[in-house]
This record gives C-alpha cells, sequence and structure tokens, in this order.
C-alpha cells in the first residue's frame, strides 16, 4: 500500500511548473458509486520554468480516457498522479475520469453528505477529482457543467446556464484548484443581498438541508457585515454577482473559501437562538468573515506554495479579529485570543509539534493547518502593525492588494510591501516565520534616583530541528502607574531587538508599577517576578484593560501553583481582588465574567514543568475546585445579584452586551452551584429560554453530580437536532469526574447516536476525553488507550481527523515516568497499526520524538 518511507517536501526545493494553464472546463456527471469527470485543459510551455516534465497529480481515480489535442493517449499513471510526452507548444489536454464520492469518507475531494454532494480541495483535494497540476502557484479560470438529478447544483463563480439536470458556471477570475468547489443536493436557500460599494449587486444565498431554514438568519446578516466591514476598513470590495454559502454537516474543519462557494461545517453556520450558545454565535460571526475576507487575502492574493500558508491564513485570521473586535468589546476580544493562543498555540510551540509560522518542510500538508500557522501567524501582523503604526500598516496593504493581486505569493512579497512603504528593514523581524518555539522575556526592574529602568532579557528554548535561536524583534508595550494609580507614563511600545536591553524611564517622582506587555503585544511567554500586592494594584488601577485582566490571572495562577506546590490556602489577594472587581458595576458584565476565569489546568501542568516540576493532573485539579469553592465563598453575598444579570429583558440577542451579561450570570451560576448543589441550577434549568442558559444550567448539574434527569429530558427534546447532540454527547465528557471520565467517554461511543464518521460528533467525545485533563491523564492510563483505540479506528475512515486529534499526546513529556510509558505505548501502538495512513504517521512520529 503505502511506500515504507514518507516523502519530505522541502521549501528549499520549490521550482515553478513547467506549464501554465489559460482555462479549465470540466463537466461533472454526478452518480453516487461512477462519478464521471471530464477536463479539458488549455496548458502552454510556463516560459519562467526550466524543468519541462509534465506530470499531473491524481489519486484514487480510475482513468477512463486521456488525449492531446484530440489524439488519444496513454499515460504512465501511478498512485500519485501520470505523466506524459507533451508538445513543446500551447496545447489542450483532455481526459476522463471516474470517482465514487459516496465511498469518500476522508471527506475530501468528491464525496457526499446526507445525499449531498460537496468537495473540499484544500490543500490537495483537487486530485482527487481529476488529473490537474494540484498546486496553488498554477491559477487558471474555471468553467464547470454539473449533469445531475438534483434540485441545486452549484460552483464557483457566476451562474452561466441551466436547464433540467445541468447548470453550468463560469469563474472568471484566475484560481488555484484547491478553490474548487462544487455542490449538489436537495438543498434550500435563504436568501439575501448586498450591493457594493460601487453599485454592485450581489445575490447572497445561505443554502441549508430542509429543517434547518430556521438557523440561518444570523450567517446572513454576519455575511453583509462582513462585505461591508472589508469595503470600509481594507477598501476590498466584492467581485461576483453571487455569493453562496453552502452548510455540510460531514466536514474535518470550519469551513472553506472556496471562490464565490463557500463551504460551511454546519457548526460553523447554523445558529438560533434556541439552539446555540453565544459563543458558537460569535464564533460563527468570525468564521463566515474569515471565510469572506479570504476571498482577497488567499483567493485573489494566493500562495506560492503551501509552506506559505501563513500569507493566507494568519492575515485573514488578523482581519477576522480586527472585524470581531469592532463588532463587538475589543479588549474581551483580545483577552479571548491570548487565553486561546496559551491553550492551543503555547503548547504546540513548546512540544515536539513545534513548527516555525511558515514551516520548512512537511510530509502531509493537512498536518500543517495549526495554531501555530493560524493563531501565531496572525499575532505576527499584529505585531508588524504595532511596530509600523496603523497609517504605515493601512498603505503597506493597499500596496500588497495593487502589487499582488493576481498573484500566488510568499512571505517575502508580504514583507517586502512593508518594507517598501516604510523604508524599515525586516530582516530581524522575518524570523518570526522561520524561528519556533515561543519567546519568553525576563523582566528585571531598578528604581534609583527618579529613574526606573526595565531590563528585559529574551530566549527561546530549542524547539526541533532548531537548537540555538537568535533574538527576535519583540515590541513590548509598557506604561507606568504611580502610588495612587494614576498612570504617569502612557503605553509606549519598546522594541526589544537584543537578547538584553535595558530601558529607562526618567523624572519619576515616586518608584512606580509597571504594566508590561499592554494588550498582549507579543506572543511571548513574560516572566515578571512581581508581588502580589503589585498585582492586586494592577488588576484594582490598570488602565489597560488586558493587563487588568492579565494581573487577576497572574494572581490566580500563583495561588493555584503555592496550593499545589506547597498546600497553601487560597490567598486573599486574589479573592479580595475579585471580591472588588465583581462588586463594580462599572467594568462590562464581558469583562467581569473573563475575570472569574482561571488558567487552564493544561496550562497549570505547563507552568509547573516549566519550573522545573512534575504535574500531577489530580493535584491540579484539587487545587483549582479548592479554589472554585473559596471563590464561591466569598463572593456568595453577591451570586444572586450576579446571576440575575443573565436574565436579560426583551428578546434574546446575540450581542456583546446581552451575551456578556449571560457570561457573568451563567458564572456566577456555577459558583452557586458549589454553595448550594445544584438547587439554583435546576431552577435556572426549568427557565431556560434559550440554549446559552439551557446549557450552562444543564454543566452546573453535571459538575454538581446532579442532572440525570435534565440529562435525559435534553436528549428528548433535542435528539432530532445534529448539533445539540453534539453539545450532549460533549457536556457529558466535558464535565464528568476525572475518575470516571475515560469510562463515561466509553459509554457514549456505544450510544445508538454515536455517529463516529461524523467529525463533529466525533470529536464531541473523544475530543472532549482528551480535552478534559485530569479525566485523560488517569494514573491507569484508561484515557490514552480509549483515545488510541478510537484513533486506530478511524484513521483508515478519515485520515485528518485522526492526524489532528494526535496532537491530545503531545504534551506527554510533562508528566511522571509512568504516564510517559503508557502514553509511549499508545503511541507506538498507533505506529504500528498496519496501513497507517501518511497524516497519521506523521504526526505519531513527530510526537514520538
Ligand atoms: N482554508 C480554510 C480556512 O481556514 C481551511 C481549510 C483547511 N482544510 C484542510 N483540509 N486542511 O478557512
Ligand atoms: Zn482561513
Amino acid at each position: 500500500m503505502r511506500d515504507a518511507a514518507p516523502t519530505t517536501i522541502y521549501l528549499k526545493d520549490y521550482t515553478p511548473f513547467g506549464y501554465l494553464v489559460d482555462s479549465v472546463h470540466l463537466t461533472f456527471d454526478l452518480d453516487a458509486h461512477a462519478t464521471r469527470v471530464t477536463s479539458r485543459i488549455a496548458f502552454r510551455p510556463n516560459p519562467d520554468a526550466t524543468d519541462r516534465t509534465f506530470f499531473l497529480h491524481g489519486e484514487e481515480l480510475k482513468l477512463i480516457r486521456a488525449a492531446i489535442d484530440g489524439a488519444e493517449i496513454t499515460p504512465d499513471v501511478t498512485d500519485k498522479g501520470l505523466t506524459a510526452d507533451v508538445p513543446d507548444a500551447p496545447f489542450l489536454w483532455e481526459s476522463e475520469v471516474e470517482i465514487d464520492p459516496g465511498n469518500n469518507t476522508a471527506l475530501e475531494g468528491l464525496y457526499m453528505s446526507n445525499g449531498m454532494y460537496c468537495t473540499q480541495c484544500e490543500a490537495e483535494g483537487f486530485r482527487k477529482i481529476t488529473f490537474y497540476p494540484d498546486r496553488p502557484d498554477v491559477m487558471s479560470t474555471f468553467t464547470v457543467r454539473i449533469n445531475g438529478d438534483l434540485p441545486v447544483l452549484l460552483s464557483n463563480g457566476n451562474p452561466s446556464g441551466k436547464g433540467e439536470g445541468w447548470a453550468e458556471w463560469v469563474d472568471p477570475w484566475p484560481k488555484p484548484a484547491y478553490l474548487f468547489a462544487l455542490v449538489a443536493g436537495d438543498l434550500i436557500a435563504h436568501p439575501g443581498q448586498f450591493t457594493t460599494k460601487s453599485g454592485r449587486n450581489v445575490d447572497l444565498n445561505l443554502w441549508v438541508r430542509p429543517g434547518d431554514e430556521g438557523k440561518c438568519a444570523f450567517g446572513m446578516e454576519a455575511l453583509k457585515k462582513s462585505m461591508k466591514w472589508d469595503e470600509g476598513v481594507y477598501g476590498r470590495e466584492y467581485d461576483l454577482d453571487v455569493f453562496n454559502i453552502v452548510a455540510v454537516d460531514d466536514f474535518n474543519m470550519g469551513a472553506m473559501e472556496n471562490k464565490g462557494l463557500n463551504i460551511f461545517n454546519s457548526s460553523a453556520v447554523l445558529a438560533s437562538p434556541e439552539t446555540s450558545t453565544d459563543a458558537n454565535f460569535e464564533r460563527i460571526e468570525a468564521i463566515i468573515a474569515h471565510e469572506y475576507f479570504h476571498n482577497w487575502t488567499g483567493n485573489r492574493i494566493t500562495c506560492r506554495d503551501w509552506f506559505q500558508l501563513c500569507l493566507k491564513e494568519g492575515l485573514t485570521v488578523f482581519r477576522d479579529a480586527q472585524f470581531t473586535s469592532d463588532m463587538r468589546s475589543a479588549p474581551v476580544k483580545r483577552i479571548h485570543d491570548a487565553i486561546d493562543l496559551r491553550a492551543r498555540q503555547f503548547p504546540e510551540d513548546n512540544g515536539p509539534l513545534s513548527h516555525p509560522v511558515r514551516p520548512e518542510s512537511f510530509q502531509e500538508i493537512n498536518n500543517f493547518y495549526t495554531a501555530t500557522v493560524y493563531e501565531k501567524g496572525a499575532e505576527v501582523i499584529g505585531m508588524l502593525k504595532r511596530l509600523v503604526g496603523d497609517a504605515a500598516y493601512a498603505k503597506a496593504l493597499d500596496l500588497y492588494f495593487e502589487r499582488h493581486d493576481g498573484q500566488a505569493c510568499t512571505i517575502e512579497d508580504w514583507l517586502k510591501v512593508f518594507e517598501d512603504t516604510t523604508g524599515r528593514d525586516l530582516t530581524q523581524f522575518k524570523r518570526w516565520y522561520s524561528q519556533s518555539g515561543t519567546p519568553r522575556v525576563r523582566v528585571q526592574e531598578d528604581w534609583a534616583d527618579g529613574t526606573y529602568t526595565l531590563t528585559l532579557k529574551q530566549r527561546t528554548d530549542p524547539t526541533p530541528g532548531q537548537e540555538a535561536k537568535l533574538p527576535q524583534v519583540i515590541p513590548v508595550a509598557v506604561g507606568l502607574l504611580g502610588p495612587n494609580g494614576d498612570e504617569v507614563r502612557a503605553t509606549e511600545v519598546l522594541e526589544l531587538t537584543q537578547a538584553e536591553q535595558s530601558f529607562a524611564f526618567t523624572g519619576l517622582a515616586a518608584k512606580p508599577t509597571a504594566s508590561i506587555l499592554r494588550d498582549f503585544s507579543a506572543p511571548v511567554i513574560l516572566e515578571h517576578d512581581q508581588s502580589n500586592a503589585e498585582r492586586a494594584f494592577l488588576l484594582a488601577h490598570d488602565t489597560d484593560p488586558f493587563n487588568r485582566w492579565q494581573a487577576g490571572r497572574d494572581l490566580a495562577q500563583d495561588t493555584l501553583m503555592r496550593m499545589i506546590l506547597q498546600d497553601a490556602a487560597p490567598d486573599t489577594d486574589y479573592l479580595d481582588g475579585l471580591l472588588t472587581v465583581l462588586r463594580n458595576d462599572e467594568l462590562d458584565p464581558a469583562y467581569r465574567a473573563l475575570m472569574l476565569g482561571l488558567p487552564t489546568q493544561s496550562e497549570l501542568a505547563a507552568a509547573l514543568h516549566d519550573r522545573g516540576h512534575t504535574p500531577d493532573p489530580m493535584a491540579i485539579w484539587a487545587a483549582v475546585e479548592t479554589l472554585r469553592q473559596a471563590t464561591a465563598q466569598t463572593v456568595q453575598d453577591l451570586l444572586p445579584r450576579l446571576h440575575s444579570e443573565a436574565l436579560v429583558d426583551g428578546p434574546y440577542s446575540p450581542d456583546a452586551e446581552q451575551s456578556g451579561k449571560r457570561a457573568l450570570g451563567s458564572a456566577a451560576l456555577a459558583l452557586t452551584s458549589r454553595l448550594d448543589g445544584g438547587a439554583m441550577a435546576a431552577e435556572a434549568y426549568d427557565k431556560a429560554n434559550n440554549m446559552t442558559l439551557q446549557l450552562t444550567a444543564l454543566s452546573c448539574l453535571l459538575r454538581a453530580r446532579k442532572g440525570e434527569a435534565q440529562l435525559d429530558a435534553f436528549y428528548e427534546q433535542w435528539q432530532h437536532d445534529r448539533l445539540v447532540m453534539d453539545k450532549w454527547f460533549g457536556l457529558q465528557v466535558a464535565m464528568a469526574a476525572p475518575e470516571a471520565t475515560p469510562a463515561i467517554a466509553a459509554t457514549l461511543t456505544e450510544h445508538a447516536d454515536f455517529n463516529w464518521k461524523n467529525p463533529n460528533r466525533f470529536r464531541a467525545v473523544v475530543g472532549a476525553l482528551a480535552m478534559n485533563h485530569a479525566g485523560f491523564h488517569q494514573p491507569d492510563g484508561a484515557g490514552y488507550a480509549l483515545l488510541a483505540d478510537w484513533l486506530i479506528r478511524l484513521d483508515p475512515v478519515n485520515p485528518q481527523t485522526t492526524a489532528r486529534m494526535c496532537s491530545a499526546f503531545q504534551t506527554w513529556k510533562r508528566y511522571d515516568p509512568d504516564r510517559q510509558a503508557l502514553t509511549r505505548a499508545q503511541l507506538s501502538r498507533i505506529a504500528e497499526t498496519p496501513n497507517l495512513s501518511r497524516d497519521t504517521t506523521e504526526m505519531v512520529s513527530r510526537i514520538l520524538g
């Protein structure tokens, strides 16, 4: 089957393809098990290429016929593609292949989901549809004819004709094959309209399965807001007559930006107050924006090769974060992003899977759709913007769109527009793209004669393949507070470029308290031995909302560490500080809810490991429980009022204001449940009139080891709704007691509704197991074994989702020798599975190290 030695692809080996494509004509004759794909492709020699090998990618295709300029040929076909002798002049390539979408469980290429045909081509799925140079630097216009006995037949671009059982689409914008899409099925449109700033009328449609019509309105509004925002902020206008979005139940990722025909995991687009939480609404709004923004950052300007993935993903994540900040609350969004980066990207960057924002080699590109490429990639752009300033950023982006429209670009092209507009030398900045690992910035403070001196030292630990690290350019936003809490120095961005550098602030009347790394100005780990008194002071006075929140977080982490390591009691600086924050009605409820959060148990494990301790997941869990209990007791008197915040007047809206109130109310309910055994949560469950409140109440009950009846009632109420059932499955695993987690997860995998071939359902149970820190890391290894069993089972069916979930094991070397041995045994068991996919093979071998 697979060859024994997997091939590694290197960035340094890039060469252009020997041919250019002038046009692509595709005809699909749809059939569940024997779809015919006929292609007519106009090639001509590429004057910029030296290698004229004519190789077309193609996998799992049955070749029926091939011809060059009308003459039939017999190409050399392998399991990777074909080669043929072609003229040294423009020629027409034709081929006809047969594919089996009905048996495509990998959800890559053309596949079926609930009787509907759909595609996922990024990164390398088009080669499972027809023979083609399936690489992003080969761009062409596409004309697509779909023949099929289904009411809705969609492809990219504008509709150019249709009749009984057929439709034709023309996409006038040259694009790489990864942006190709086709959808055919019995779908219902939720229509909308948008007029662009230059007056182009665009027909918008959100296509869903019958029954899901009631979950479209929010997504449609989010799309219109995104279109408007991209015009206003980036001057980017939409460029086709139609924009279609399709919701699909079986989908490996969140969504896909295919030109004019975005395809979404239904969980990333369908929403209603009864079935979706506030967090779901926020995520959906962001993903719709993200995919829409790709029309310019990804589609009009695409990537030369897959090593440049962050060119489109980092930038588009950055843009969607700007959008969310504008639509909602900027500080809340920034805090969410920092929480997310620390939870998902830091473990990746500080473990065996660490790789640069622009990787330099891969075996399977699907394994590099990571938090590093996406989220750290976005942080890198945020730093660049902070360094050059908003006006220069805007100018550089204008130049980027003007200079590179219609091209397949590199990070060098991207940085060059900044160098050309600002005159800045970005050579050192570029290390953010090539050096992996999270930089650590150690803070030393000195005070003498009215001068406060800040000495910052940076270092990055070795990562796989990168032993020695060079200093990076780190923008460190700093402000200083005087003894009465007034800001004596406004925020200033210090540019840390050396391994060690000092910055002096003179003329101060008294020793200030420093607020460092304001707004989380760089994706680094700040090592600052501040006293708890200083942290409490910042929690009370910092004018930077991010750092004010961070001060509370640091207090929480400090007390948890001492509880774990020294069996200390919960710290009063933390508890009193929290009480003051919660009492302050001038603070945004969403912000107060965030203040109630704690570092995740996995983050605490990392922090312990960093300080030379072996984390004990059960001890971490116990400390968090104790601190929660103490918090509940401390703020007890405030809880009824805070909880009532959640019951907002008027109709439900998922906006920032209402969802902030519900977040605070929900946090209060969770604390209350620790005092009343879930009595108030049971009441709240009965009264809940939206999914946010219903799910919060249910989770409080499950955490209190109650809620049997409500769990059954929830099932009865929602068993017809796939997305809500994912929540029902996931919550039981997330809320399970540590000792019970593996068994509960195992039982759920036997439930009649556990359709493990559906990635959302699989993740709801098996993914939630890996997220329940103390449950997953049970000392007997039951969590590890259960995850491995399921990964082995899923791999032949869906390698992409399997490989992605292997990352649950990435932190294994933090833990004690017994747990390490148990994990190693499971990883080896996976690695030794016969015919393991390339995707999973690469992940497991990297994790094993
Ligand atoms: N480009 C998509 C997005 O981030 C992600 C698609 C990735 N899919 C995959 N199979 N690797 O918007
Ligand atoms: Zn994207």
